[in-house]
C-alpha cells in the first residue's frame, strides 16, 4: 500500500488525476472504475483540465462506477448517473456508449445487479478502480455489515451514509434508502485501487482502513490484501494513520 499525504485537497485531487492519466496513457483502452460524491470532485475537474490541454484523451475508455440510488432517474440531479455527466462524462471525449452506471430505475434490482456483475466481469474487471471512503469505513456503498458482500447487491443504506449524504439533498427524508452498490469481489478484482481522502471526518475510516483488523465492520479494511493499492489523502485525513507512525511520501 503506497500512501501519498497531499497539504490539500487541490493537492490532492492533482495528485490523484495524474495517477488516472498515467493509468490511460500507459493503456488508452483502459477499464476505469469510477466513483461519485463530494471527494472526487476536484480530482474529475483536474482530469478535465489535462483533457482540455491535449494530455489525454478517453476515446477509447470505459468506465464502470460503484453505484446508483435504486428509484433514482438518470436525469434525478442527484442520481450518480447524472453526477457523472456533470462532472466528467460531458467535459471530456468518452463515448456515452461506454459509460456504465448500475440502472438505479430496474423493475427488477436483484437482476440489475447480476447484470452489472457480468458486465464488469466481461471487461475483465477494471484496471483502475478511484474509490472514495464513507466515515464508517464503505467503500462503494458496501455498508459495514456482519460480512463481506461480494457481488453487486441492492444495500439498505446506513443512518450514517444517509445523514452524511443529506447534504445533498433538501433534507435527509429525501435521501434514498437503499442502493445498487458493486459488491467488495468486483472492487478487489481491479489491478489498482486509487481512493482519496480528505478532512478530518474520514481520519477514524482511514486509520482503520491501514491500521486496523480485517473487518466488514469496516469494509475498507479489505483493501489490506490488495497488493496495488494507492491512497491519497490530505494531512487531515491522515492524520491518525501519521500519528501511528506509519510511512507516507510527502
Ligand atoms: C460514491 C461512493 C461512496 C463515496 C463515499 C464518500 O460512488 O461509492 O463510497 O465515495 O460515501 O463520499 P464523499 O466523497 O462525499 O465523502
Amino acid at each position: 500500500m503506497r500512501i501519498y499525504c497531499e497539504k490539500d485537497y487541490q493537492a490532492m485531487s492533482r495528485r490523484a488525476a495524474n495517477i488516472i492519466a498515467a493509468e490511460i496513457i500507459r493503456k488508452p483502452d483502459c477499464v476505469l472504475g469510477l466513483a461519485t460524491g463530494s471527494t472526487p470532485v476536484g480530482t474529475y475537474k483536474e482530469l478535465i483540465a489535462m483533457y482540455q490541454q491535449g494530455d489525454v484523451s478517453f476515446k477509447e475508455v470505459h468506465s464502470v462506477n460503484l453505484d446508483e440510488y435504486k428509484g433514482l432517474a438518470p436525469t434525478h440531479d442527484q442520481s450518480y448517473r447524472y453526477f457523472m455527466q456533470d462532472n466528467l462524462f460531458n467535459h471530456v471525449d468518452i463515448d456515452p456508449a461506454n459509460t456504465n452506471v448500475p440502472n438505479g430505475l430496474a423493475e427488477d434490482a436483484e437482476a440489475e445487479c447480476a447484470a452489472y456483475d457480468r458486465l464488469v466481469e466481461s471487461f475483465g474487471y477494471a484496471d483502475l478502480q478511484l474509490l472514495g471512503i464513507g466515515n464508517n469505513g464503505h467503500i462503494g456503498f458496501n455498508e459495514p455489515d456482519s460480512s463481506f458482500t461480494k457481488a453487486t447487491h441492492v444495500v439498505d443504506l446506513t443512518e450514517s451514509t444517509i445523514s452524511a449524504n443529506a447534504r445533498f439533498f433538501e433534507s435527509a427524508n429525501e435521501v434514498p434508502r437503499q442502493a445498487l452498490t458493486m459488491g467488495i469481489g468486483c472492487i478487489m478484482a481491479a489491478r489498482r485501487i486509487l481512493l482519496v481522502a480528505n478532512g478530518a471526518g474520514k481520519a477514524d475510516a482511514l486509520y482503520n482502513t491501514v491500521c486496523g483488523p480485517i473487518t466488514p465492520e469496516c469494509p475498507a479494511t479489505i483493501l489490506q490484501l490488495h497488493k496495488d493499492v494507492v491512497i491519497v489523502a490530505d494531512e487531515a485525513a491522515l492524520s491518525k494513520v501519521i500519528a501511528a507512525g506509519v510511512a507516507v511520501c510527502r
